[in-house]
């Protein structure tokens, strides 16, 4: 193929792209993501402080922009996120909650949410980021509320709004085999025994430039091999600016690298990219002296990570 998209097709797997709300007017960032991309995210407008920003009020119209957008480019959705530490509204955040209400509170969010895009939305994010670097469970609200049920009830309510949407879990620096990607592994080996309704793992892929985990075919194999999907959710790869031509061909073979691990396992669905220009990306504003994580550079030109990932798909 020509594009990401078709290559990516020709595959079984899907490209995606995570899509800045504010960017969708611009007619050349639109183009090219309706172009190369064959699946789309909100970067933040379906998180719960833009959806539900006060209790009991929703917000709808980014999310069902972007839904209209793939619908007309014939792409699908990738929802993201329902249950999340961060970018939660300041009532949630702040509220003193019972488990009882806080329980209330998440199956009403998940069950609004997931029924509005019910049918429209393939996949989601259902609980993002649940845990620490050593593998144990982050201390969010909903774990020191509700403890360690919370994932099985969130997996339950989002089922039941729909029983069509296969339901993830994502998180970042689990790429490679290691303690936070073991304490995963044994978490969904359990929701899966407990007949949870858990389909998928999204593995984020935020990657420093030469740092592809060398065990990431094989880690993304151990999950395969429960059973589930596995999906590349989020990449991007920084580099230390400025950037340089010798960089930028690193970040070429790391892309290729990611890409390839994903097609050696059949199970690997798909490939998000976490933007689509470096000056969209949200790595400099997070990672001091870090950026040029992208395909496509500020004025829409493919960097050779592009041409890397499209040969290698
Ligand atoms: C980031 C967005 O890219 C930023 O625009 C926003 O300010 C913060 O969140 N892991 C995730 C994504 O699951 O939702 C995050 O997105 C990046 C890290």
């Amino acid at each position: 193929g020509s594009t990401l998209r078709e290559a990516a097709a020709d595959q079984g797997r899907f490209a995606g792209v995570a899509v800045n709300d504010s960017m969708l007017s611009n007619s050349q960032y639109a183009n090219l993501v309706a172009q190369e991309f064959s699946s789309v995210t909100a970067e933040n407008v379906m998180k719960w402080e833009s959806i539900q920003p006060s209790q009991g009020q929703f917000n709808w119209a980014g999310g069902d922009r972007l839904v209209n957008f793939a619908q007309q480019n014939n792409q699908k959705v990738y929802g993201h996120t329902l249950v999340w530490h961060s970018q939660m509204p300041d009532w949630l955040e702040n509220g003193n909650f019972s488990a009882a209400q806080l329980r209330q509170i998440t199956n009403d969010h998940i069950s609004q949410v997931v029924g509005r895009y019910a049918g429209d939305i393939e996949r989601w994010d259902v609980v993002n980021e649940a845990f620490n670097e050593d593998g144990t469970r982050r201390q969010s609200k909903w774990q020191q509320t509700i403890g360690d049920g919370y994932i099985a009830e969130a997996f339950q309510a989002a089922h039941a709004a729909d029983p069509s949407a296969k339901l993830f879990i994502n998180d970042y620096n689990i790429e490679g085999i290691n303690a936070k990607s073991d304490g995963l592994y044994n978490l969904v080996q359990g929701l899966l025994q407990q007949g949870v309704p858990i389909h998928g793992v999204g593995f984020q892929t935020h990657l420093i430039l030469g740092q592809v985990p060398g065990s990431f075919q094989q880690n993304l194999q151990r999950f395969a091999d429960l059973g589930l999907e596995v999906v590349i959710t989020e990449v991007d790869i920084r580099m230390q600016m400025p950037s340089d031509s010798a960089k930028l061909q690193q970040q070429a073979s790391d892309y290729e690298a990611v890409t390839e691990a994903c097609l050696a396992v059949s199970a690997c669905s798909g490939i998000t990219v976490w933007g689509l220009r470096d000056g969209d990306s949200w790595v400099p504003d997070v990672f001091d002296g870090y950026g040029a994580p992208l395909l496509f550079d500020d004025n829409y030109q493919k960097k050779p990570a592009y041409d890397s990932m499209l040969a290698a798909l």
